[in-house]
């Protein structure tokens, strides 16, 4: 029984920003019409070093795409050990028979379908005619956010704010010459001042967004908080907003609503829709150019298997990869 390995550099060729977001699009599709299955993520805490792992499965009912994630999330990792916050490996199954098909690289698939689900929520959520993106944080994720924003908006200006100002200047500098777009490095209260779109990628605790800094109808992709006890907006900004999360359970106990959530702050009834609700027809996204919109991201193993399958199948098709005889 073969099984096709696919390693970083692999998929970092075979992969596209724009082909993920439509397939990530069609995954937020399917939860809303219950065509996915995907019991929440589950963690394992290191606490003693500052890190954990979750362990993501999901089945695509339509596309027959079926496989789990295993992913990290070490913030020390950069600076103390030269690696990545984030890293992580997919397996995909066969459907038929739960005969493993393919195990790669999932690292640059969980930063580029974290940055699909941001373009698929601003499509729904932001002004269309959104122009100034505000990032506060400017890492892995930050990157991808912008990659994915910038198939779908037109960005003219680009804000740029990180705690550690290096960088912040190596971002700037990796989009200016990869896009020609010039970024403004600020603090992150004249970043999000009158920006239409904001996005979070921190590891952050306690709120580094407050809600007297962020104008009405602006767009929020919360991004950094995804496990319990993360968040990074002032809860006043939850509660002028209508806020999209992307799944409840795991929204719930880990993403941006947590902390409101487990201090009442914030009730179940103040959460407008699920994203696939929204992208299936079934609820409203922006209903107006003054409202305040926050997406509420986690990251699902719907997003990380739809991903996967697009990649695999192309390397089926090119030939790439090396094969194994596994078991
Ligand atoms: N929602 C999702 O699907 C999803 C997916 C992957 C990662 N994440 C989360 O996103 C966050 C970022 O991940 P990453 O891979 O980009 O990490 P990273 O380490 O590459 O980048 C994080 C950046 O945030 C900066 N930062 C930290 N504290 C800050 C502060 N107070 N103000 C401004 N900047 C600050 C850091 O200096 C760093 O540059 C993590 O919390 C991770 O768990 C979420």
């Amino acid at each position: 029984m073969k099984v096709l390995l696919l390693s970083r550099a692999d998929v970092e060729k075979l992969i596209s920003i724009r082909e993920t977001i439509e397939a990530v699009e069609e995954a937020f599709r399917a939860k809303g019409l219950g065509k996915a299955q995907m019991p929440p993520k589950s963690y394992i805490f290191f606490n003693r070093y500052d890190g954990d792992f979750r362990v993501m499965p999901a089945y695509l009912e339509d596309t027959e795409a079926a496989g789990v994630k295993i992913v990290n999330v070490h913030p020390q990792n950069p600076s103390k050990h030269g690696m990545p916050t984030v890293m992580a490996t997919i397996v995909l199954l066969d459907p038929q028979t739960g005969a493993p098909l393919a195990i790669m690289d999932g690292t640059t698939i969980t930063n580029v379908r974290t940055g699909a689900a941001g373009a698929v929520a601003a499509k729904h959520l932001a002004r269309e005619d959104s122009r100034v993106v505000a990032l506060i944080g400017a890492g892995a994720q930050a990157m991808t956010q912008f990659l994915a924003l910038n198939e779908i908006f037109k960005i003219e200006e680009l804000r740029v704010s990180d705690k550690v100002e290096a960088n912040a200047e190596k971002y700037a500098s990796e989009v200016k010459k990869r896009f020609g777009i010039s970024i403004k490095l600020t603090d992150v209260k004249e970043a999000v001042q009158g920006a239409d779109i904001i996005v979070t990628t921190t590891p952050v605790k306690s709120p580094i967004v407050m809600n007297d800094w962020v104008s009405e109808g602006v767009h929020i992709n919360a991004i950094g908080a995804d496990a319990p006890g993360k968040q990074e907006l002032d809860p006043k900004i939850l509660k002028r907003a209508k806020i999209v999360i992307d799944n409840w359970e795991q929204a719930s106990h880990s993403g941006e609503i947590n902390v409101p959530l487990s201090k009442g702050m914030l009730a179940r009834e103040d959460i407008h829709a699920e994203l696939g609700e929204i992208v299936s027809g079934k609820k409203s996204g922006r209903t107006s150019r003054d409202e305040i919109t926050v997406f509420d991201s986690t990251g699902l193993a719907i997003q990380d298997i739809a991903t996967a399958w697009l990649v695999y199948k192309k390397a089926e098709k090119v030939g790439m990869g090396t094969e194994v005889e596994l078991l």
